[in-house]
């Protein structure tokens, strides 16, 4: 059960990417949600296939698991160019970066995923090659070396972060398009596991998708995931179909609650308000208290927390909101304020 809970939220596995490929919409009709970005996207690439020219580079960034890779891929799809996916931390050297480059054709997409993970140098490497399409080679050693400049074909980058904060700001301002990604209703949620489900030709009703959607966190990898486990519960203890009491059994095993959070979120929660008296507390105390990495807190909880309103980041650290008590039962302390004005 743990290890199955770790899997719930943590990044993508090759495994797992390569399990749902067969779920990743390879257009934009069939991508639910993010309609601010869909039609941007949409309206950027009919002109430029007018004009015959190469997409603008793209970043898109937000919490894991709500589509940045998916579009990357649609807008190759949609362009009808070459895919190429590599991430920061795979391209070590900037000799690594220009090999990529050089091998890429006229209007291709290459694909860097957290591209906030570029070190430095490789990092220099890009600006040129995206500014201008230029890549600038040292040849010779010592006082005969001398640069000269390659040309690269028009390519557009795609960068995937859930960082945008790591993101330098010459990096940052190369790109002619900055799209954020926002955790999805359960309504759109809802359309993505019952397209999920007609895929990999699971029975499942519209409570039974509903309740799936409701409980995924926002985000479309965790329905995919819930729909699989409700799956494997449904067919062992069930007829094998899902409808609204087989999900909430389930999804209640894998001690996931009504809104969606799992024993990590309720965790941190917990944490702030009996460890730490509610808050502020840094987020690397916190972390260590529940012996998560700090990284994940940030990067993978937190974001559906804020959204929540179950805690607010301020200047000295995190803060527990009374929704979050009321969400785990605890009766909020009174403040001295409180106290001495008589209030409750
Ligand atoms: N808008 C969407 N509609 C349908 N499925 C989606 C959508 N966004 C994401 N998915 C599914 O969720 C999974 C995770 O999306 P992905 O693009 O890998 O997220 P990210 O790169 O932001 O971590 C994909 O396998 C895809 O099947
Ligand atoms: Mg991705």
């Amino acid at each position: 059960m743990e290890a199955e809970l770790e899997k719930i939220i943590s990044f993508d596995t090759k495994e797992e990417e390569l399990a749902f490929e067969g779920l990743r919409p390879k257009e934009f009709k069939n991508f639910i949600g993010q309609e601010k970005i869909k039609e941007n996207l949409l309206i950027h690439i009919d002109a430029v296939k007018g004009r015959q020219e190469n997409l603008e580079h793209l970043l898109f960034y937000g919490p894991p698991g709500l589509g940045k890779t998916t579009i990357a891929n649609i807008v190759a799809h949609e362009m009808g160019v070459n895919f190429k996916i590599t991430s920061g931390p795979a391209i070590e050297r900037p000799g690594d970066l220009a090999a990529i480059l050089t091998n890429l054709k006229k209007n291709d997409v290459l694909f860097i995923d957290e591209i906030h993970r570029l070190n430095r140098v490789v990092e220099e490497v890009l600006y040129p090659a995206m500014e201008d399409f230029g890549l600038d080679i040292v040849i010779g050693k010592g006082p005969s070396a001398r640069s000269i400049r390659l040309d690269l074909p028009k390519f557009t980058l795609v960068g995937a972060t859930t960082r945008i904060g790591q993101i330098s700001s010459p990096l940052r301002d190369r790109f002619g398009i900055v799209s954020r990604l926002e955790f999805y209703n359960s309504q759109a949620l809802k359309k993505i596991v019952r397209h999920a489900a007609q895929i990999l030709k699971i029975k499942i009703d519209d409570e039974g998708a509903a309740e799936i959607a409701k409980r995924s966190r926002g985000t479309p990898r965790i329905a995919n995931r819930l729909l699989r486990r409700v799956r494997d519960f449904a067919q062992v203890k069930f007829s094998g179909e899902i409808n609204q009491e087989v999900a909430a059994k389930a999804l209640a095993g894998l001690e996931i609650d009504e809104l969606g959070l799992d024993k990590i979120d309720r965790k941190i929660l917990g944490a702030i308000i009996q460890k730490f008296s509610g808050g502020p507390v840094g987020v690397d105390s916190l972390a260590a208290s529940i012996q998560e990495d700090s990284l994940t807190v940030e990067d993978v909880y937190e974001p559906y927390l804020l959204q929540l309103g179950f805690i607010e980041r301020t200047p000295r650290g995190r803060v527990a909101s009374a929704a979050a008590y009321k969400h785990l039962g605890i009766m909020p302390k009174k403040t001295e304020k409180e106290k001495q004005a008589g209030l409750f």
